[in-house]
């Protein structure tokens, strides 16, 4: 790869409610890895990133986006069917939707156009669940490769007879977990260092598992190393259905399966107690908060500073399909909008005279730390910032493209 310099004005955060400028700063990358940044640098360049000439005009530089919660194959019904809650959009839309991607020649036909439309929306690192179809998965990571997108991809198990139709599950706990072992290793066949791709665990959510698949995909996790993801306490009924069967909530049956782990990536997560946030501090699991498929699914919405403080780690997510936008930056934005509604409650007539929780709006540069360096952090990746000693993982954010500032003199 060798060695380049570049020259850009970087936006960046480095901590929750703090923006950092670099202007016209001079960033040397050597194979892949930022070796110095000079604020104000002089000198010879190779590229130049946007013009550094005033207000308006140009791009600036901001560390690649990390989506958290993908969802690939449901990119085909994207701003489509949120009529119905989590357990019937399922069955009705969602299953049949991913059942197709049996066809490995359509399904590469799907990723092909998502993974180029996450790119050009900023998104550099993706977590993505593929389907059921190893061959299908596979194929997720060979585009993300391809494209160049940092990604982790899993294959998704699930075998529950009741939760699940008979035409689009493992048949048995034996072949979920055999199946999840097969696309671990032709995963890291494609990428055996794991420098841009890499595979990870992924029960879909206890409802959809048998306690047997949740066991072996936990002791498969520890065997091979691979991060895990799965939902967590993502609505009311979903909250429920885990204490109802397992008799504890969703952190603590994940954990008893062995599946909270540094790295593992909890999507949702708006259910949580305190015991559960001090569980997954214990165990360095962290949430990927998605607050526009909150909106649909989750009844209520995620108290993230509560998390923050607990010393939970948080990135974001789109959650392709359940949200209606590939926009990581959209749901940054729709982060701080959910955040100061929870703050003054929703409805006037509850809500009128008190400010139902004081303390919990967030602001625009944590949603950009999230965005960003909160999802590399919950994933242990050296991203998420722009510093010496981390990748060079970069999107230039151009800044005059909704139309033209005013002219000032
Ligand atoms: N829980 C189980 N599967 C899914 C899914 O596909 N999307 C969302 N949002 N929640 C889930
Ligand atoms: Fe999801």
């Amino acid at each position: 790869m060798g060695a380049f310099a570049l020259r850009a004005t970087i936006v960046q955060a480095p901590e929750p409610g703090r923006f950092e400028t670099v202007p016209d700063a001079v960033i040397t990358v050597e194979d892949g890895w930022i070796a110095a940044i000079e604020a104000g640098g002089g000198g010879e360049v190779d590229v130049t990133i946007g013009a550094v000439d005033g207000v308006g005009s140009g791009a600036v530089l901001v560390p690649g986006l990390v989506d958290l919660h993908v969802h690939a194959p449901q990119f085909p019904q994207l701003g489509t069917g949120l009529d119905l809650p989590l357990e019937r959009w399922l069955f009705d839309y969602t299953f049949p939707l991913e059942a197709r991607f049996a066809d490995t020649a359509w399904a590469i036909r799907v990723w092909d156009s998502l993974v180029p439309a996450l790119l050009a929306n900023g998104t550099t690192t993706a977590v993505y669940y593929g389907t059921t179809h190893v061959d299908a998965t596979t194929a997720l990571a060979d585009a993300c490769r391809r494209h160049g997108q940092r990604a982790w991809v899993g294959r998704v198990g699930m075998d529950h007879p009741e939760q699940t139709p008979e035409w689009y599950r493992d048949a048995t706990a034996v072949d979920g977990v055999a199946a999840s072992a097969a696309s671990i290793a032709s995963i890291r066949l494609l990428d055996p260092v794991g420098d841009l791709v890499r595979p990870i665990v992924t029960p879909r959510f206890v409802p959809a598992c048998t306690d047997e698949l949740l066991t072996g995909l936990g002791e498969l996790a520890a065997d091979t190393g691979a991060l895990v993801q799965t939902h967590c306490s993502e609505s009311d009924w979903e909250h429920g259905h885990v204490i109802d069967r397992c008799g504890v909530h969703d952190a603590n049956a994940l954990d008893g399966f062995g599946l909270l782990a540094p790295g593992t990536v909890l999507a949702h997560s708006v259910h949580l107690d305190d015991a559960d946030r001090a569980l997954l501090v214990d165990r360095g699991a962290g949430v990927a908060h998605c607050p526009l498929s909150n909106a649909y699914f989750g009844n209520g919405v995620f108290p993230l500073r509560r998390a923050l403080e607990a010393g939970v780690k948080v990135g974001l997510g789109t959650d392709i399909a359940g949200g209606p936008s590939a926009s990581l930056l959209e749901n940054a934005a729709a982060t701080v909008t959910s955040s100061r509604m929870l703050r003054d409650g929703v409805d006037i007539d509850v809500s009128a005279g008190e400010r139902p929780r004081p303390d919990a709006a967030v602001d625009a540069a944590t949603a950009l730390w999230l965005a960003t360096l909160g999802g590399a952090e919950v994933l242990g990746e050296p991203i998420g910032l722009l510093e010496p000693g981390r990748r060079f993982d970069a999107v230039a954010l151009r800044t005059d493209r909704f139309g033209t500032w005013p002219e000032v003199d």
